[in-house]
């Protein structure tokens, strides 16, 4: 895929706010701090188009990036930040939720996870969430470079065995820090954009 002008577009509250032209949406899921918005970034070959940060819960709002008027790659907040209050927690589940459940316009949903651990409990209710609810998507495990190159395949192998063991949703590795495993990603996401 070659990206030619991708840009911000809007912060969205509410669903009234969510873009209304009918562009497929790319929408990454996952913890807070599991490189949601950095995917998009190192996607993009952009440095800061999406907002990362090393304290989680960074992204607190919709972020649609409008991706050369073809398709938007949707930011939602992350799930699970334990130093978030109670209340600020409810409210960004809320936000995922409204979002997953209001628009008409989700092509694929990328479930971003760590590929250094287990799934988290969150982690996998957000892949039966999906399920259940039977949305496009495929799973994305991030942060490869933290690992030694020999054991990313085993890795990625033991997370799908664990959320997945009859193996018919798709599972790759990806760093954004490193820019490795970009190809494999966009190859998938082209899929959805038919
Ligand atoms: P929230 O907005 O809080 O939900 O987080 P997020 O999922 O958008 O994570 P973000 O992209 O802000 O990244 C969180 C931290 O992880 C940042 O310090 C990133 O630099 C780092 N990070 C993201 N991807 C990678 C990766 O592939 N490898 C490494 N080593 N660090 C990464
Ligand atoms: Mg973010």
């Amino acid at each position: 895929m070659i990206v030619k002008n991708p840009r911000f577009e809007i912060s969205a509250v509410s669903p009234k706010q969510y873009p209304h032209n009918g562009l497929p949406e790319i929408v990454l899921v996952g913890k807070s701090n599991v490189g949601k918005s950095s995917f998009i970034n190192t996607m993009l070959n952009r440095k800061s188009i999406a907002r990362t940060s090393n304290t989680p819960g960074k992204t607190r709002q919709i972020n649609f990036y409008n991706i050369d008027e073809q398709f938007y790659f949707v930011d939602l907040p992350g799930y699970g930040y334990s130093e978030m209050s109670k209340s600020e927690q409810l409210k960004v589940g809320h936000f995922i939720e409204e979002y997953l459940s209001k628009s008409k316009y989700i092509s694929c949903i990328v479930l971003l996870l760590d590929i250094r651990h287990k799934p988290t409990e969150n982690d996998r209710l957000m892949y039966r969430f999906l399920i259940d609810n039977n949305f496009p998507f495929f799973v994305i495990t991030n942060k490869a470079d933290k690992i030694a190159i020999t054991k990313v395949n085993k890795a990625v192998q033991e997370i799908c065995d664990f959320l997945n063991p009859m193996h018919d949703i798709v599972f790759l590795p990806f760093s954004a820090e490193r820019k490795i495993y970009v190809e494999n990603a966009w190859i998938e996401i082209e899929k959805y954009l038919k």
